[in-house]
């Protein structure tokens, strides 16, 4: 166990939900955060991947998201921009979302805990989390790493990024949004060290003593 407190196995449930849009910091915080604390941790974005990446293939939607199973998570290409667009159009889709549910709150009431990272973690999969995070920057900060991480043409990756923030924050079921009671952490002039810092010290605060 890394974690600077007990953890895992002994601890009843205990879920810590991060929220908010791509290149805010989100997946860095989440796998740093159950480093830590000794959580079980998803990247719920993984799952809309992978239906994405089925849908391109052809399949209807709906029925990729019952029949997900843990091989397409090593699908090539899943963590790449097409797979991206692909994933935030079939997040759109209702029965989509529903068919997810169910595996994901599984996942964040397992004994011992969890992080799950994500757009609806704290509003809609977990509203009962013992934490909260919105993590955010601006969409500049947000296209810049992304453009360090991937290259191409600066101006197209932010087009890009106001594409995906305008589809997942405008969409009816489920839009990307802070829940009344998230913790907002701000990276756009955080390192990821400072970020994982902010984001610890409210953890560490909220975890009952084990
Ligand atoms: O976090 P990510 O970039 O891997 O997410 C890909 C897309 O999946 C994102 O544009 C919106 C969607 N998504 C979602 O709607 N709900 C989640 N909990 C996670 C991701």
């Amino acid at each position: 166990m890394n974690g600077t407190r007990p953890g895992g196995a002994g601890r009843a449930s205990f879920t810590v939900a991060v929220d908010g849009p791509a290149a805010a910091g989100k997946g860095t915080i989440a796998r740093a955060i159950a480093a830590r604390f000794g959580l079980a941790h998803l990247d719920t974005g993984l799952l809309y991947r992978a239906v994405g990446l089925r849908a391109a293939a052809g399949e209807e939607p709906e029925a990729a998201a019952r029949a997900l199973a843990a091989a397409d998570l090593d699908r090539p290409g899943l963590r790449g921009e097409a797979a991206a667009g692909w994933a935030s159009r079939v997040a759109a889709i209702p029965a989509v979302r529903a068919a997810l549910l169910d595996f994901q709150r599984t996942f964040a009431r397992r004994p011992g805990g969890a992080v799950l990272d994500g757009r609806d973690i704290g509003t809609v999969v977990c509203p009962e989390a013992e934490v909260k995070l919105f993590v955010t920057a601006s969409p500049e900060v947000r296209a810049r790493r992304r453009w360090l991480e991937q290259g191409g043409e600066a101006a197209a990756v932010l087009a890009e990024v106001q594409t995906r923030d305008a589809r997942d924050a405008g969409r009816a079921d489920a839009p990307l949004r802070a829940a009344p009671d998230a913790v907002v952490i701000d990276t756009s002039a955080m390192d990821a060290e400072a970020a994982v810092a902010a984001a610890a010290a409210v953890v560490a605060a909220r975890l009952p003593p084990g």
